[in-house]
């Protein structure tokens, strides 16, 4: 699918019967004015497993975007949309569409750490301005960092490190992983095998299932035989929902406590039901969270789109909330890069998920809390961690 909010010059010159005259002389990226819109390429699954967790993130820089008048800067925002359908192996591609084709002034992408990786690659080259809202593989803001990328989401170990230590700290001693066996779902896992085995816990088995598969009964049949005493699972929108839901039909609800990251019952706490009851997971953001900007936020968006916010939401309104930071200080010229960059780096707000700062990598620091699902509600149990940084082993920005 590739959704535009309006038609492409390229689409239109096709219709016009020019396409031939497109490919041998591109148009040039017409000059910044005020007036003009500013492109915003948003590189976001609309299709498959992680479709809500793209729709989500949309929702919410739109919104923003509504409450600004309709203005960054100064600047309409043109959304480009194109559907990454999580599929790494079509990345390269899309992602040029919008840089090359498109000819986008900033680019916003994506959920799927695989995906992300690609876009990255191809962002850092071409040293436009990139926002990541969601894809947490540790390398983009570790080794691979780049000036022009900036992270508003995690980085993929954060969640399991926290979900590591609570496990501990709830007295389990073993425990068997299971994920989707991609960047986000391995170095989630390894993330909770940090804090899991510095605790003195020992881990039975690591399951692995590839991407976007759910299949899940094979894996589910060994857990019950090997009976450790905990599981954590790294899986995420549609996929999580099938997955709680064949945990306790396989009835291992009962007997092994399931924990994960907070991606495991995010967007699906309703439709999980009594399968999900108890599930408890460790997240940087809690529905419950006491703040002003929470409260704000979940009101507005319920108001908007008739339903509540969930992580990915107020990870697409950070991240539209840190642009409009950046473009503030560079008067709305993304051409400014060194102030559109610095004002971004150095941005200090206070989120629907609590206090929102960037590492010296352009990863968030931010809390971590505890929840257990209830009721069709992942609710507060306590926070983890406060002002939790991703190591920037082997970043340098310069
Ligand atoms: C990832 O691929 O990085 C990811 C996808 C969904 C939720 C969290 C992380």
């Amino acid at each position: 699918m590739h959704n535009k909010s309006r038609i492409s010059r390229r689409d239109a010159l096709k219709m016009a019967g020019v396409g031939a005259a497109v490919a041998a002389f591109p148009f040039a990226r017409p000059a910044i004015s005020q007036g003009a819109p500013l492109r915003v390429g948003l590189l976001l699954p609309y299709s498959g497993t992680f479709a809500a967790l793209g729709t989500a993130i949309t929702n919410a820089m739109d919104l923003y975007v509504k409450q600004q008048g309709g203005k960054l800067a100064g600047r309409t925002i043109e959304w480009i949309k194109v559907d990454d359908e999580s599929a790494p192996s079509k990345a390269t591609e899309l992602t040029n569409k919008l840089v090359e084709g498109e000819k986008v002034d900033v680019l916003i992408g994506t959920v799927h750490s695989g995906v992300a990786m690609a876009m990255a690659k191809i962002a850092r080259e071409a040293g436009i301005p990139t926002l990541i809202p969601n894809a947490g593989a540790n390398v983009l803001t570790r080794a691979q960092c780049a000036k022009n990328i900036f992270r508003t989401s995690f980085g993929n170990s954060q969640p399991g490190v926290a979900a590591g230590e609570a496990m501990i700290k709830a007295g389990i001693k073993t425990a068997v992983t299971y994920t989707w066996g991609y960047a986000a779902g391995e170095e989630s896992v390894d993330g909770f095998k940090q804090s899991f085995l510095k605790g003195g816990g020992k881990i039975i088995k690591e399951l692995r299932l590839p991407f976007p598969n759910v299949e899940f009964q094979a894996g589910l049949a060994e857990i019950a035989s090997l009976k450790p005493e905990g599981v954590y699972s790294f899986f995420a929108g549609g996929g999580a929902l099938k997955y709680m839901q064949d945990y306790a039909a396989a009835g291992l609800k009962s007997s092994i406590p399931l924990w994960g990251p907070g991606f495991l019952t995010d967007g699906v706490e309703k439709a999980a039901g009594a399968a999900g009851e108890g599930v408890k997971t460790a997240s940087h953001y809690v529905e419950s969270l006491d703040n002003a900007e929470n409260k704000k936020f979940r009101a507005d968006y319920n108001a908007a789109f008739k339903m509540f916010p969930d992580v990915y939401a107020v990870q697409g309104w950070d991240t539209t909330h840190l642009l409009d930071i950046g473009l503030k200080a560079a008067g709305g010229d993304v051409k400014k890069q060194d102030a559109l960059f610095k004002a971004m780096r150095e941005a200090k707000f206070n989120s629907p998920r609590g206090p929102f700062r960037l590492s010296a990598a352009q990863n968030p620091i931010h809390n971590f809390y505890l929840r257990e699902l209830k009721g069709g509600q992942n609710v507060f149990l306590g926070v983890a961690a406060t002002d939790v940084s991703d190591p920037t082993t082997g970043c340098s920005l310069a």
